[in-house]
C-alpha cells in the first residue's frame, strides 16, 4: 500500500475497483454482506422513505456503485409484493459482477458508469424518485462527499429521496471468546488497515459521524441519521466477510524481493492473514459494531 494520499486529480478509482481480482469471490462476498446488512437493518428502504412512497404506483430507483445489483434485485421482490411497479437502474464502474441480462428481474438494468465523473448522462438527470448507495466510503477520495452528493442530488427528481448506508469503516471490534484465546493477528491487521486508510487520505470517522451535516450542506432536507448495532448471531459471518477482504488485500503488498524496503511485504501479510484465520477458527470474531444510514430529500421546488 502506498503511504502517499492521492490528490483529487490523481485519484483513479478504476485502478482498484476494476482490478482483475474483483471477480466472483468479490461478488460472493457482496452477497454475504447484503445478507448481513439486511439482518442488521431489517429494511431495504428506510422507514421515512417507505412512508413517503407507500401510495406510489411506480418508482424509479438508482443504485450508485451497485456491485452485483443484489440490493436492487431484492428491492424488485419487495416492491412487486406491494404491487408497486419499478424501474431499477444500477450503475457501477465494473460490469464484471453484473448478472446476465436474461437472469435479472425485468425491472432492472445495470450499466457501467463512473458516478463521480464530472458530467453524468443528461437523460438520467432529475429522473429518480430514490437514489441509493451502500458501502461507498472507500470510493470517495479524501473522504470528501461533495461530488458524490452533488451527483446523487442531480439524479433525483424534485422531492426525491437519497438513502445511504455504511458499516463503521473507521473501527473494527475484535473479540475473543474467554478465557485465553489469542487475537493478536486480527488486532494487528485491523491496526494496519486503519493506518493505511489514514495514509491514503481517508477520514472515515469524520465522514461517517458527519453524514447528516454533509447531506444538509449538500442541499438535502428532511435529513435523518439512523444506526443499528450488528447482531451477535451474525458476528461469525461478519468475520468471514472481513477475512475475505483481507485475503484479497494480499495483492496490494509487494513481494519482499520486489520491494525489500516496503514496510509490509506480501509474505508478512500472508503470514498475518494465516494467523487471523487460525484465530477465527478458535472463535475470535471481527465486526464493525454498527451500521449507519442517512436519508435526505431533494427540495420540491
Ligand atoms: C464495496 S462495493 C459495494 C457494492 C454494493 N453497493 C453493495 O453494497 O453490495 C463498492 C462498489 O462501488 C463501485 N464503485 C467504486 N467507485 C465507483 C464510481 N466512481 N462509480 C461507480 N461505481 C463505483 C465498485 O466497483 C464496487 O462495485
Amino acid at each position: 500500500m502506498s503511504n502517499t494520499a492521492p490528490t483529487h486529480e490523481e485519484w483513479d478509482p478504476k485502478t482498484y475497483w476494476v482490478a482483475p481480482a474483483r471477480n466472483f469471490r468479490f461478488s460472493a462476498r457482496l452477497h454475504l454482506q447484503h445478507t448481513l446488512f439486511q439482518s442488521t437493518l431489517g429494511h431495504l428502504l428506510a422507514p421515512q422513505i417507505q412512508a413517503a412512497v407507500a401510495d406510489s404506483a411506480h418508482l424509479k430507483v438508482a443504485d450508485l456503485g451497485c456491485g452485483n445489483g443484489v440490493w436492487l434485485s431484492d428491492l424488485d421482490r419487495e416492491l412487486s409484493s406491494r404491487g408497486i411497479t419499478a424501474q431499477l437502474n444500477g450503475y457501477d464502474l465494473n460490469a464484471a459482477n453484473f448478472p446476465a441480462a436474461p437472469f435479472r428481474p425485468a425491472s432492472m438494468t445495470l450499466k457501467t458508469l463512473d458516478v463521480l465523473a464530472s458530467s453524468l448522462p443528461a437523460e438520467h438527470l432529475g429522473a429518480y424518485d430514490i437514489v441509493h448507495a451502500r458501502v461507498f466510503v472507500s470510493s470517495i477520495p479524501n473522504s470528501d462527499p461533495t461530488a458524490f452528493l452533488s451527483a446523487a442530488r442531480a439524479l433525483l427528481k424534485p422531492g426525491g429521496w437519497l438513502q445511504w448506508e455504511e458499516s463503521r469503516a473507521d473501527r473494527h471490534v475484535v473479540e475473543a471468546p474467554p478465557p485465553d484465546v489469542g487475537k493478536s493477528a486480527c488486532e494487528t491487521i485491523t491496526g494496519i488497515l486503519k493506518a493505511g486508510a489514514e495514509a491514503r487520505g481517508f477520514r472515515f470517522e469524520a465522514l461517517l459521524d458527519g453524514l447528516g451535516d454533509h447531506l444538509e450542506r449538500g442541499g438535502f432536507g428532511d435529513v435523518r441519521v439512523g444506526a443499528r448495532d450488528t447482531c451477535m448471531r451474525d458476528w461469525k459471518a461478519w468475520t468471514e466477510n472481513y477475512l475475505m477482504v483481507w485475503e484479497e488485500l494480499a495483492s496490494a503488498f509487494p513481494p519482499r524481493e520486489v520491494a525489500p524496503q516496503a514496510p509490509m511485504s506480501r509474505e508478512q501479510w500472508v503470514q498475518l492473514f494465516a494467523g487471523a484465520v487460525k484465530e477465527a477458527e478458535d472463535g475470535v470474531v471481527v465486526h464493525q459494531g454498527s451500521i449507519t444510514y442517512v436519508v435526505g430529500r431533494k427540495a420540491l421546488g
